[in-house]
């Protein structure tokens, strides 16, 4: 079976002819918690995380794996990545406060973002994470006035647009110079942003962060990250005695979808990073800075599959079948955003042969709201469970409540047990925030 490359890495076909993910049978699992319902394969999420550490771990001492919780965040993730010995990246006071209620080390959390607020300012300083990623020149003004307000020094990166655009959907590329993220290199501005972090009284410049996208799969983008970045260091330490103990080369390595993806390894990934790192260091005479990856995709994505029931079956005669679900674009915008690509099976008929070819569509008011076009799958009808995988990563992270669908429940499976994790809205969440309009 193909299904490990592209599934949960407990997927297996149970006696009864369905999917089975983490020991428990997803045709079950779908009847007892309903659907959509995202299931997460816990001994995946550790693999992907001992993964990371074995790669890196082989290679040096000198590094550290930051989970990105953007694509996955709440609570028992939180849990698990610490348990694992993963720091945290968030990029708000929501991804924040998941993280505190795992009573994550605060020393191990980066506080990411392009717009932070002073709210969020002050509650990273009041709960001591340990560094922020600095992205504006009104957050460095901002983070000084609060550290110095407190009486504290607080360690920063500085986040750089090193110019450098991967091969992957514009939507996800980060790096280039017109980007809303971090300093550009290439007009000046991150070199007056170090010279304000030297600066400041209250902040203490360790070190220097870039992503340059998501889903890439040539690792070349990576080395020539380091490269040009180097060569900003050296300026830097030269121009105002800026020595970089840190440098986070950020996350976005590429998962596979569909079997036509042909994503880089982990260990590659780690190969080029930190020869990159060491060679940059050495050209330019620097002690190698310890090196920080920040995966959030190639951990979470591969591990969850989305459980939806097939409601209607409409052929529409010499043109396509359309497969509606009882999901969609509420609990993954991936298509819609990126014309993200996915394969889908019936988890109650997995070893009937995939002989359709459908389209799967989702419940929402909208024509382009189709989860997956022209794939093969076996005879549907309603009634069925299908399953869309890779779907852990910014699938939940990015649920909404278009037409006022309530989000999904997500569970997590190991060893045939299944937990609640995120527990499904009601119609009554939905509508407890809303007041009357009144007379
Ligand atoms: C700053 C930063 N770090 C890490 C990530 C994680 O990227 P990925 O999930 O592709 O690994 C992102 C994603 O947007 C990001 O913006």
């Amino acid at each position: 079976m193909t299904h490990t490359l592209i599934y949960p890495h407990t997927t297996v076909h149970n006696a009864a002819g369905h999917l089975e993910i983490g020991g428990c049978d997803v045709v079950d699992l779908a009847h007892e918690h309903g659907t959509p319902l995202f299931i997460y394969d816990e001994q995946s999420l550790r693999d992907q995380c001992r993964a990371y550490h074995a790669a890196f771990g082989a290679l040096t001492d000198l590094y550290e794996i930051v989970y990105a919780s953007k694509a996955f965040s709440c609570r028992a993730m939180c849990e698990l990545v610490a348990q694992e010995g993963l720091s945290l990246d968030v990029a708000t006071g929501g991804e924040l406060a998941a993280a505190r209620a795992a009573a994550f080390p605060p020393a191990r959390i980066y506080f990411h973002g392009n717009n932070k607020s002073v709210a969020e300012i002050e509650l990273g300083l009041d709960v001591g994470i340990g560094h922020f990623v600095v992205d504006s020149f009104e957050e460095i003004e901002r983070l000084e006035a609060a550290a110095a307000e407190r009486g504290q020094r607080q360690q920063v990166l500085v986040r750089v647009t090193p110019g450098v655009r991967p091969a992957t959907h514009d939507f996800v590329q980060t790096g280039q110079q017109d980007s809303k993220f971090g300093f550009g290199l290439a007009d000046g501005r991150a070199a007056e942003a170090v010279r304000r972090l030297r600066g400041a009284a209250h902040l203490e410049l360790v070190g220097v962060h870039a992503h340059i996208g998501s889903q890439i799969f040539a690792l070349d983008s990576y080395r020539r990250e380091v490269e040009v970045l180097f060569i900003a260091l050296a300026d830097w330490r030269r121009d105002v005695g800026f020595e970089c103990c840190i440098f986070n080369m950020g996350g976005g390595l590429g998962i596979r979808y569909t079997e036509a993806d042909k994503p880089s390894s982990i260990a590659a990934l780690a190969e080029v990073g930190v020869s990159a790192v060491r060679e940059g260091a050495a050209r330019h005479g620097m002690v190698m800075p310890k090196l920080f990856v920040e995966p959030g995709r190639s951990i979470a994505g591969k591990a969850a599959v989305t459980a939806y029931t097939v409601g209607t079956v409409k052929v529409i005669p010499g043109v396509r079948t359309y497969v509606a679900v009882d999901g969609g674009m509420s609990d993954n915008l991936r298509p819609m955003l990126y014309d993200a690509r996915y394969e889908a099976m019936l988890a109650s008929k997995a070893e009937m042969p995939a002989t359709e070819v459908v389209t799967i569509a989702g419940k929402h008011c909208e024509s382009g709201d189709v989860l997956v076009r022209d794939v093969h799958i076996a005879p549907p009808e309603p009634g069925d469970i299908l399953v869309t995988p890779g779907t852990g990563a910014y699938g939940y992270a990015m649920a909404n409540n278009y037409n006022a669908q309530p989000r999904p429940a997500v569970i997590m499976v190991a060893e045939g047990r299944a937990r609640v994790i995120i527990a499904r809205e009601t119609w009554d969440d939905v509508l407890r925030l809303q007041r009357p309009l009144g007379a």
